[in-house]
């Protein structure tokens, strides 16, 4: 392999992986009354088909690229790795979804290079949907062997706008609350779909206007925010500090960007 022809290489893989991983969790999907599930916390739920997939992205990863560091949602714990060369990965995001047969989550992988991602790879298998882009290449979708570049949304207003507005039900948090009235006095329509990953896909996409989250973890943002600036959107610079610490997550179409951060900020 020439230093050259790596980087489209490890793209090439990180799609192909994505599509293992995503047809490995699919099958746990439709078969989910066999699953045993654990509580990890409150509201925080997981089962063999979250840890398998991630033993074989893990597998394959190191497999192909055996200099290469790995973060996972369900090691992360025992990650001591620096984020440079780093593959990080959520084997399923949208768990609580998954388990109850919401067809709304998804596999997502980043290449992260000097802590930058330089990969990003969403893949919806039910939908057989994936969302890629790489540094300077644009967003891209793939669905039924086409590939379709992506844009965001033209919404240049946020009555009416289209938002997406994460929060994971372990803690009440009044800010959530805050931000939630902000938006219904401004008319903002409002979902949560249950999924970081998919949802900022969906910015890139234009399904959304903008997607907030107040603490989300870096395996559910990293590589879905290179896929929204890829097709154009706005991110708030998003680093956790320490790495699997949460930090605040917020992507939107250009036009509604600062109005966006308004809400989350006043
Ligand atoms: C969760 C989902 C959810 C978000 C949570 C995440 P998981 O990931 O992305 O939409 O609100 O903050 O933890 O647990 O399904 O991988
Ligand atoms: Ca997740
Ligand atoms: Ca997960």
């Amino acid at each position: 392999m020439t230093a050259a022809a790596e980087p489209v290489e490890r793209y090439a893989f990180a799609q192909s992986l994505a599509r293992r991983a995503g047809a490995l969790a699919n099958g746990y999907f439709r078969d989910r009354e066999r699953l045993t599930v654990e509580l990890k916390g409150p509201q925080d739920f997981v089962s063999h088909a979250d840890r398998d997939v991630e033993a074989l992205l893990r597998r394959d990863i190191a497999a192909a690229y055996p200099g290469d560091a790995f973060l996972g949602e369900e090691t992360a714990a025992a990650f001591g790795g620096s984020l440079d060369r780093c593959w990080i990965v959520d084997p399923i995001d949208g768990t609580h979804n998954f388990l109850r047969g919401v067809p709304y989550w998804n596999v997502a992988i980043a290449f992260v290079e000097a802590g930058r991602a330089t990969i990003g790879i969403v893949y919806d298998p039910v939908h057989d949907e994936l969302y890629r882009a790489q540094t300077g290449d644009g967003a891209w979708c793939e669905r039924g062997g086409e590939s379709r570049r992506l844009h965001v949304a033209q919404t240049s207003t946020l009555p009416g706008a289209f938002v997406g507005f994460g929060h994971h039900d372990r803690a009440p948090s009044e800010r959530h609350l805050a931000i939630r009235r902000r938006m219904m006095a401004e008319g903002v329509a409002m979902r949560n779909f249950g999924s970081g990953a998919l949802q900022l896909a969906h910015v890139a996409a234009g399904r959304l206007d903008g997607f907030i989250e107040l603490e989300l973890s870096i395996w559910d943002a990293i590589g879905a925010l290179l896929i929204v600036e890829e097709a154009g959107g706005r991110t708030l610079p998003f680093m956790p500090e320490p790495v699997t610490a949460k930090a605040a997550c917020v992507a939107a179409a250009p036009g509604v960007f600062d109005a966006v951060m308004r809400l989350v900020d006043e």
